[in-house]
């Protein structure tokens, strides 16, 4: 896509088809929210009248694939974010959105918190995993993506859907889907726009599988592989820029 704007409307007819069809299938759409500020577009195209008139909203239930351990109201809070760019816009009652508690004192707790209401909402117990029907994902110039920073220890974590984590900048405390929490999603996509970001889009899907020199902790986005969902990269042509097979738009891996 040419720019930020066609990214956050193919990004919204996404958000929208995944969400019809699990709607239908399932009743529900349950969906987790990625952080940073991409989603600022997404959020203004989702409300405006050709997305928000598409989807059945009381159906949908709101979560967040990672927040920096703030309150609810803090400029840097992901939910904060949602909140004002989307469920207030669409009257979206709190009641069927399920933020991250990045306010308790101890993030650890906070995390076992979250991961413990999500296994009881989707009626997941371990050893199941419960199994979100869409993640929204970001990545950062270092391929992070949600709070799985290059070489933290949330990266190694393979029993737990919820971690606490710590960020090389900015609010460095963080809670987090970990990887393998991410992997179970019935779909998975990536929105990732600008040319700051097309050095690391390249590091994880050109390389990716073939450059064994530097494994996927230091390029964490490389860790997602959904088990048996959908991974779709929506980047614009400036992130796309360095991808040798260079498909620009929508780069849909059915792994
Ligand atoms: C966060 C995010 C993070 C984000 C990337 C991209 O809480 O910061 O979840 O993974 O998606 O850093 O951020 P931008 O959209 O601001 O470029």
């Amino acid at each position: 896509m040419d720019n930020g704007e066609e990214l956050a409307r193919e990004a919204a007819d996404l958000f929208v088809w995944f969400g019809q069809q699990a709607i239908r299938n399932g009743g529900h759409f349950r969906v987790a929210l990625s952080g940073g500020s991409t989603p600022k577009a997404l959020y203004a195209a989702l409300r405006g009248t050709t997305f928000s008139t598409q989807l059945d909203w009381t159906g949908v239930e709101f979560y967040f694939s990672d927040e920096r351990c703030v309150p609810p109201d803090h400029p840097e809070s992901n939910f904060r974010l949602a909140n004002e760019g989307l469920f207030q816009p669409l009257r979206i009652g709190l009641d069927r959105v399920f933020r991250m508690p990045g306010e308790v004192g101890v993030p650890d707790q906070g995390a076992s918190q979250y991961e413990a209401l999500i296994r009881e909402r989707f009626a997941a117990p371990p050893p199941s995993w419960p199994a979100f029907d869409l993640i929204l994902l970001g990545m950062g110039e270092d391929a992070h993506t949600a709070s799985l920073f290059p070489r933290t220890p949330a990266l190694e974590e393979s029993k737990r859907l919820v971690v606490a984590n710590v960020a090389p900048q900015g609010v460095k405390a963080r809670l987090t889907l970990t990887a393998r929490g991410i992997n179970q999603a019935r779909a998975v996509v990536f929105m990732v726009g600008g040319k700051s970001k097309a050095k690391a889009v390249q590091a994880v899907l050109n390389d990716r599988g073939k450059d064994h020199s530097v494994d996927d902790r230091q390029f964490p986005a490389r860790l997602i592989r959904p088990v048996a969902g959908r991974l779709i990269w929506l980047l614009d042509r400036a992130a796309a820029s360095e991808l040798t097979v260079a498909k620009q738009g929508i780069v849909s891996h059915e792994e």
